[in-house]
């Protein structure tokens, strides 16, 4: 079966074509940091207004990519939520049009199980169960992962998400959105060790995150210092910001006596992160898997693939047009899964 995948929850729009025989066949991705970066971040209205503009296109584009035509199609899967409702709308409406026109099933797909089930899309496949460290813009979240479905949730921030953070670090040095990507170039030439950054909650006993504290701290320090120290402040915060989560998945993997880790989400992306992560693997004898690179970040390949999982486990089309802006993983039931 031939699955479409609609991605409009935020600010990118992914459309995807994931066949259960052959794998990924095509992904295409716009994303609209550009118009949004005047702006500081992300303005809902002209969010909607560009899915419904770019999405027809790129899936022309990921058809021609394919070799395929649109009557190959045989089920759409579009992000249901959470999300911006306006944006959530643009591909739920898109995918339920294009599912009366084609005559195939369409599936709402939850943001974060995409993201979950992403390192799934790369050689090797993690098999379940594993601790899953869900680190996107929006959600820092330890989970428990024992199938498709089978979500339990270890542990989360009280405050602000990881990639909040960063993009928050990013606008306090100037060096614009989003902020991910700028802070760990930024961090690169910096000295990670020349300040001493807060690590917050690492030693609370718990598999909770706070990252706000870890914000204030670079802003006090930032006005201190001067836009000189931009560089040693981004590689301090990167570093302070990777011992954490670091510190947390492996207390996560001690808790649950498990070895397999998982890592997925815009943050997945961060080279220091996976470096760590990576060293940690070795010395403590887990394994850790990611997303290929360019799917930690929002697009519509994990979200073809989670209703790909979903569909060819008997799950029924909802004929779409239902948005969920706000949405709890725990909320979703369980399929089996071959
Ligand atoms: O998963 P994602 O694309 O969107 C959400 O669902 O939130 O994650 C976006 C987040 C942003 O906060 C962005 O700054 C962060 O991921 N991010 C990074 C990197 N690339 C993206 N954070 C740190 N290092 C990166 N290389
Ligand atoms: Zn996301």
């Amino acid at each position: 079966m031939l699955v479409l995948g609609i991605e409009t929850s935020c600010d990118e729009t992914g459309i995807a074509l994931y066949d259960t025989e052959r794998g990924l066949l095509a992904h295409a991705l716009h994303s609209q940091v550009a118009m949004h970066a005047e702006y500081g971040g992300v303005v809902p209205e002209l969010a909607s207004r560009d899915h419904i503009r770019r999405a027809p296109r790129l899936i022309g584009k990921a058809l021609a990519d394919a070799g395929l035509e649109i009557g190959a199609v045989g089920a759409i899967a579009y992000t249901q939520g959470p999300g911006l409702a306006g944006a959530l709308l643009a591909g739920a409406s898109l995918a339920a049009g294009l599912g009366v026109a084609l005559k195939v099933p369409v599936l709402g797909v939850h943001h974060l199980e995409g993201h979950l089930l992403s390192p799934l899309l790369a050689a090797p496949r993690p098999e379940f169960p594993f601790v899953a460290l869900l680190v996107s813009g929006g959600h820092t979240q330890l989970m428990r992962v024992d199938g498709v479905g089978l979500y339990e949730l270890l542990g989360e921030t009280l405050d602000d998400a990881a990639g909040e953070a960063f993009d928050k670090t990013a606008q306090l040095l100037g060096l614009g959105y989003p902020g991910g990507p700028q802070v760990a170039r930024a961090a690169e030439t910096g000295d990670a060790y020349r300040y001493k950054l807060p690590r917050p909650m690492l030693n609370s006993g718990d598999l909770e995150f706070s990252f706000s504290g870890l914000k204030t701290a670079v802003l006090n320090l930032a006005k201190k210092e001067g836009p000189g120290a931009t560089a040693d402040i981004a590689a301090s915060f990167q570093a302070a910001v990777v011992d954490v989560l670091a510190g947390k998945c492996l207390a996560a993997l001690t808790r649950t006596g498990m070895d397999r880790l998982v890592v997925a989400g815009g943050v997945g992306a961060n080279r220091a992160l996976r470096a760590r992560l990576d060293a940690e693997a070795g010395r403590h004898g887990f394994t850790v898997f990611y997303p290929p690179l360019d799917l930690c970040t929002d697009n519509g390949a994990m979200i073809a693939y989670a209703g790909a999982l979903r569909l060819t486990a008997g799950a029924p089309s909802d004929g779409g047009f239902s948005v969920r802006p706000r949405w709890e993983l725990a909320e979703l039931e369980a399929v089996p899964v071959s």
